[in-house]
């Protein structure tokens, strides 16, 4: 099987992990939470969303967060800018990437963002022109990508018809976007291979979640295409506020066991992302959804009873 030597993980718990928690979490524990998972190593943290808060609470506190956050130096910040007033929100909190957040399917697009697929893109003509003309990086994110929980069945070529709008708005990165968590690897590489005929290979990311279970079979399914960038949530946090029943994306620690135990490299620290996840999961009262996280944190606790009894 084909696989690089380094994948780039985009940690995006911060923001897909969070913003679907009912209750407030306070910009405390969000601080905390991007400060920890900095110093694990990320050179790429999704850490917050500048979107209207009547439609989504949670993320509000964007701008106090990216404020209080301790940056490192080769790690990049983005947040999520559905349109011009988001891009100035970002801007002004000295975002070094934005992401443009649209679906391959009609239905998604106006229950997320309340426009057509053609009125977002339009809508993300300036937002992607200033952010060029700032130097600011532009990520484009394809929702529904593999199937939508109001239409169902997503064709092939609807997705790469945006991968191809994306790209003509001058985006850097593109994710194609398992947003229910549906696709299986055949599908995937299907997907991967006809965005890939609209934009670079190795500027495209996979964003699985994992509510069928999927997720790191998918992973492998696209590495053999010739993906290098996923995205992951510490801890397997999250959902989507416009996805009913859809679970978090898959758990950082997860796709970091795997690839590290592949050869695969990534720059992260695994115990530290543990910590975080264990911390994340404390902190706002959730089972930690990671498989690894939960060996890891066991297997720790042991030892440490073990050496207690020493
Ligand atoms: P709208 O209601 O059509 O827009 O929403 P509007 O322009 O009429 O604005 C409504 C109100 O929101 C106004 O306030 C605006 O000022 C304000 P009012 O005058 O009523 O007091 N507003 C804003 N406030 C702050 N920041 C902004 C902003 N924009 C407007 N940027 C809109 C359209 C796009 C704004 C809305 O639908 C929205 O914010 N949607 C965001 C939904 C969202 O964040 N979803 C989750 C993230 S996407 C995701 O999770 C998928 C992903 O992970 C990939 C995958 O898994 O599929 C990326
Ligand atoms: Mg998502």
């Amino acid at each position: 099987m084909n696989h690089p030597n380094y994948v780039k993980i985009v940690e995006v718990g911060p923001r897909d992990g969070l913003q679907n928690e009912k209750a407030m979490v306070p910009a405390d524990i969000k601080v905390a939470l991007v400060d920890r998972l900095t110093e694990a190593g990320f050179v790429n943290i999704e850490a917050a969303s500048f979107v209207s808060p009547k439609w989504v609470p949670q993320m509000a506190d964007g701008a106090e967060v990216m404020a209080r956050i301790q940056r490192r130096p080769g790690t990049l910040y983005s947040v999520l800018t559905p349109n011009m007033k988001g891009f100035e929100g970002a801007v002004a909190a000295g975002a070094d990437e934005v992401v443009i957040f649209g679906a391959a399917s009609e239905a998604f697009s106006q229950k997320n963002i309340n426009c057509s697929i053609a009125e977002s893109i339009a809508r993300f003509e300036p937002v992607a022109a200033a952010a060029k003309e700032k130097g600011i990086r532009v990520r484009g994110s394809i929702s529904c990508s593999l199937g939508c929980p109001y239409q169902g069945e997503v064709p092939v070529a609807a997705v790469a018809d945006v991968v191809r709008r994306m790209r003509d708005l001058g985006c850097d990165e593109i994710d194609i976007a398992d947003t229910i968590g549906v696709g299986t690897p055949v599908r995937v590489q299907e997907v991967m291979r006809a965005a890939a005929s609209e934009f670079a290979l190795d500027r495209l990311s996979g964003h699985f979640h994992d509510t069928y279970g999927q997720a790191l079979s998918n992973i492998l399914a696209s590495l053999d295409v010739g993906i290098q960038i996923f995205h992951a949530s510490v801890a397997g946090l999250g959902g989507c506020p416009y996805a009913k029943g859809a679970t978090g994306n898959v758990a950082t620690e997860d796709v970091l066991y795997m690839l590290h135990g592949m050869g695969v490299r990534t720059g992260i620290d695994l115990d530290l992302v543990v910590r975080a996840g264990d911390f994340i999961s404390q902190a706002i009262g959730r089972p930690n959804n990671s498989r690894v996280g939960r060996a890891l944190l066991t297997k720790w606790a042991s030892t440490e009873g073990a050496a207690a009894c020493v």
